[in-house]
């Protein structure tokens, strides 16, 4: 299998990364809004553990995928109107940006409440606030509305490659779909 991208679709490395993220992320918005509440004298146990990892996981992939996106970039379809490219180019910069500064956000927090998180129990993230940092505090807020504006986005997203595949019969969704 070739793992490159060419003009007309996304190779087999950054679909698989594409895809990883999608279900990576079903999980941690399932698992944020199970979670216990968090306060300063909630333990680091059960769900917010997995959380953490889970979290700190989707980092390490979504930064994988970018280092892969600069080594192998896919260009748009030309065949694309100029405001298509333009909403959805916004829309994969504005993805990619939530997709880092989220996690970054929800680390800092973490220090805030006296966390020290995992990767899966591997690697223990070095702590970048500490219990007195308030705006590590706001970075938990910030961070829990940022999720909001994440699946806003990811709605338009989701809208436009269902729009190209229902309606419009081009080959885009087909560029992201496993085999196809
Ligand atoms: C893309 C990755 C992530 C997503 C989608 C996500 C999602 C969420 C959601 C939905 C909540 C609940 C917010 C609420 O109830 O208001 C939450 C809270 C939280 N998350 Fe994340 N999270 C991510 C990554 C992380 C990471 C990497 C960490 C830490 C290493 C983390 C630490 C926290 C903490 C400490 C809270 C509680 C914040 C507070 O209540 O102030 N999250 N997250
Ligand atoms: C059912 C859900 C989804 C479908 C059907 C889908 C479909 C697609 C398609 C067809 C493309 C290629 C667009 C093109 O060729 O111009 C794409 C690219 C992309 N998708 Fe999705 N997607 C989904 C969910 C998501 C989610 C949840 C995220 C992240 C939160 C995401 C982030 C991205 C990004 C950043 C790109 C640009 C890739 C690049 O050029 O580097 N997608 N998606």
């Amino acid at each position: 299998m070739n793992g490159s991208s060419s003009e007309r679709t996304y190779g087999a490395v950054a679909r698989t990364l594409h895809w990883l993220v999608v279900v990576l992320l079903a999980a941690q918005f399932y698992v944020g809004w199970t979670m216990p509440h968090i306060r300063k004298t909630t333990p680091q146990e059960g769900l917010v553990e997995v959380h953490m990892s889970l979290g700190a996981l989707l980092l390490f992939v979504v930064v994988a995928r970018l280092v892969w996106r600069i080594m192998r970039p896919t260009p748009l379809i030309t065949t694309m109107k100029p405001w298509e490219r333009m909403v959805a180019r916004g829309t994969h910069d504005l993805l990619y940006l939530l997709l880092l500064l989220i996690p970054f956000l929800g680390w800092a927090a973490a220090g805030y409440f006296g966390y020290s998180p995992h990767l899966f129990g591997m690697t223990v993230l070095p702590a970048i606030a500490n219990g007195d940092a308030e705006w590590a505090h706001t970075s938990g807020d910030v961070h829990g509305f940022l999720t909001w504006v994440l699946l806003g986005a990811a709605g338009l997203h989701v809208a436009g490659a269902l729009y190209h595949y229902f309606i419009l019969h081009d080959r885009i969704m087909q560029r992201m779909l496993p085999g196809v």
